[in-house]
């Protein structure tokens, strides 16, 4: 598959590949305005770029991915980019709906709070993740309305509906959105922090940094992140 042409790697390429990957799409307001464009260029470049990514997910093999698309704190954002970024979310939705291609093999799944989202998108959201239920690629986890505190708070207030007095880890993992360990985490843009993004999972993640934008982020920069993961020495504590 000649996805991204001469540069493409491999599988086997690499010895070992993180079972889940966390990507915090940062830098898209920068992009634009170094263009001189509005912030929302820059979010619908970021949005190319995500599926560009997903699908060098899938085509590596790697079994889980979180993308970063919308926090709980990005509601303080003006209504005009707000906007933008659910028309981007329900873009991507309806030609993911349209397009089988779209999704490839990959599971939707998304994760965060409902409440706050539009019946419209939640619709979407809803059928997309009905609709790539039964893939068996990669699980594509987008999320949307997410912060970490409030998995970890929502995961709790399920256990103790549940009758659960006294809760251990395992509860916790079993009950948080995703697979419960994040093996990398990956933010372009220069930032060098997690901001409210997998708190549960990140306990052992490896952290990978780079300057590029995320609408400049390409499949290399995905290769450098897992070139460097092979190399780290994790211990977990031991
Ligand atoms: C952070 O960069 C990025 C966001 C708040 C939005 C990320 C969302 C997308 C890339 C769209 C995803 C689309 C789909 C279909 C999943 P920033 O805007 O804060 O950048 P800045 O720090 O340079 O201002």
């Amino acid at each position: 598959m000649a996805l991204f042409g001469k540069k493409e790697v491999e599988q086997n390429e690499f010895s070992v590949l993180p079972n889940h990957i966390g990507i915090i799409m940062d830098g898209n307001g920068r992009w634009a305005k170094k263009r001189g464009l509005p912030r929302s260029a820059g979010h619908k470049a970021g949005a190319n770029v995500f599926r560009k990514i997903s699908k060098e997910c899938e085509r590596l093999g790697i079994k889980y991915v979180t993308f970063y698309a919308f926090s709980t704190e990005n509601w303080k954002r003006s209504k005009e980019e707000v906007d933008a970024l659910m028309n981007l979310f329900m873009e991507y939705l309806l030609e993911a709906k349209s397009d089988v291609t779209q999704a490839g093999n990959s599971r939707i799944k998304f994760i965060g709070e409902r409440e706050g989202l539009s019946q419209e998108l939640l619709n979407l959201m809803d059928e997309a993740e009905e609709e790539t239920g039964s893939h068996t690629g990669t699980t594509v986890y987008l999320a949307v309305n997410y912060g970490g505190r409030q998995e970890i708070v929502s995961a709790v207030n399920k256990l103790l509906k549940d009758g659960k007095t006294e809760i251990t880890e395992k509860d916790i993992s079993e009950n948080i959105y995703t697979t419960p360990e994040c093996d990398l985490i990956i933010r372009p843009s220069g930032e060098q922090r997690l901001s409210n993004f997998l708190l549960w999972q990140a306990a052992y993640s490896e952290f990978w940094y780079s300057d590029v934008l995320w609408p400049d982020f390409k499949a290399e920069n995905l290769h450098s992140a897992l070139r460097e993961f092979e190399k780290r020495n994790r211990r977990f504590g031991g």
